[in-house]
C-alpha cells in the first residue's frame, strides 16, 4: 500500500509484543483485581495522614495482567493511572474507601492483589474546618482501619489472594507471620529502606512467600518485570 500510514493504538502494539514474546493471553478469562496507592486519611478538610506509596507497583501489575489478556480493575488512590483503556479504574482515597470497594466486588473477582499501602490507623473524627496555628497543637486520636485482606481472608471462596509486606527490619520474619495470619497464597515482601526498591522508584527486590514455606529471592528488576514474575506465580498456585 501507499500513502498516509497510521501507528496502531500504543496497547496493541505491546499487547503483540507480549503475545510474540510468549506470555501472550495465559491470564484470559481470569478476573483480576489490584490496589495500588497509599491512602489518606483526613484529619481536617486540608490534611491527612498519609503515606509513601506512589502506587507504580500494584499499576505495574494491573498493567501487565491486562496485557496477559485478564479482566482487570485497578481500585487505586494514585494520581497516575494507566493508559491501556482495558483497566476499569475504580478511584479511592481512604481505607473504608478501598475496603468498600475490593470487597464490594470481591465476589465476582478470581484474583486480588494487594500492593496499596492502606492505612493501619486513621483519625477518629476529622474536623469539619481547617484546623487553626492559633488554636495550639492539635491532639489527634487514632482508630483502627479495616483489614482489607482479614475480611477477603475470612469472605474467600475460590479466589488466589496475594499481599504485600512492607518492612523495614526482620523482613523474613513479618513476612512469613503475614502470610499465616491472612492466610495467602502468595505474599511479596519488599524492604523499603533499599534507595532502589519498596516506595516510590521504578525498581524493586522482593522476596516470594508461598504457604508451602517457599522463599524465593528474586533480583532487583523493574516493577513491571516483577509483575510478571508475581502473576507467573499466581498462575502456578491457581493450575493444580
Ligand atoms: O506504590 P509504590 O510507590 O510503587 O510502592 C510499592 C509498595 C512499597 C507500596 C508495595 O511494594 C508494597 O509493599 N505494598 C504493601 C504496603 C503495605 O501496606 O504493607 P503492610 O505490610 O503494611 O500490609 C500488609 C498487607 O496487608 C498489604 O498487602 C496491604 O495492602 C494489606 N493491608 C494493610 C492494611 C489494611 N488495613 N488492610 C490491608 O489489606
Amino acid at each position: 500500500d501507499e500513502g498516509v500510514g497510521r501507528l496502531a493504538d500504543p496497547v496493541a502494539v505491546v499487547a503483540a509484543a507480549a503475545e510474540v514474546l510468549g506470555r501472550g493471553n495465559d491470564l484470559a478469562g481470569v478476573r483480576v483485581l489490584v490496589t495500588a496507592g497509599g491512602t489518606r486519611e483526613p484529619i481536617d478538610p486540608v490534611r491527612y495522614l498519609g503515606n509513601r506509596s506512589s502506587g507504580k507497583m500494584g499499576t505495574a501489575i494491573a498493567i501487565a495482567a491486562s496485557a496477559r489478556g485478564a479482566a482487570v480493575t485497578l481500585v487505586t488512590s494514585a494520581a497516575v493511572l494507566p493508559p491501556d483503556p482495558a483497566i476499569e479504574i475504580v478511584a479511592v482515597a481512604t481505607a473504608q474507601e478501598m475496603h468498600d470497594a475490593v470487597l464490594g466486588r470481591f465476589e465476582a473477582t478470581d484474583v486480588v492483589v494487594m500492593a496499596a499501602a492502606v492505612a493501619d490507623f486513621r483519625p477518629k473524627a476529622a474536623a469539619d474546618e481547617k484546623l487553626k496555628k492559633r488554636d495550639g497543637v492539635p491532639e489527634i486520636v487514632l482508630e483502627p482501619t479495616p483489614d482489607i485482606l482479614g475480611a477477603l481472608s475470612e469472605r474467600r471462596t475460590q479466589q488466589c489472594l496475594v499481599g504485600f509486606a512492607a518492612e523495614t527490619s526482620q523482613l523474613r520474619e513479618h513476612a512469613a507471620d503475614k502470610l499465616r495470619a491472612k492466610q495467602l497464597d502468595l505474599l511479596v515482601a519488599n524492604d523499603v529502606t533499599q534507595p532502589d526498591a519498596g516506595f516510590a522508584v521504578d525498581t524493586n527486590r522482593a522476596l516470594l512467600f508461598d504457604p508451602s514455606g517457599d522463599v524465593e529471592e528474586l533480583p532487583l528488576q523493574t516493577k513491571r518485570e516483577l509483575a510478571d514474575v508475581i502473576l507467573d506465580r499466581v498462575l502456578a498456585a491457581r493450575t493444580p
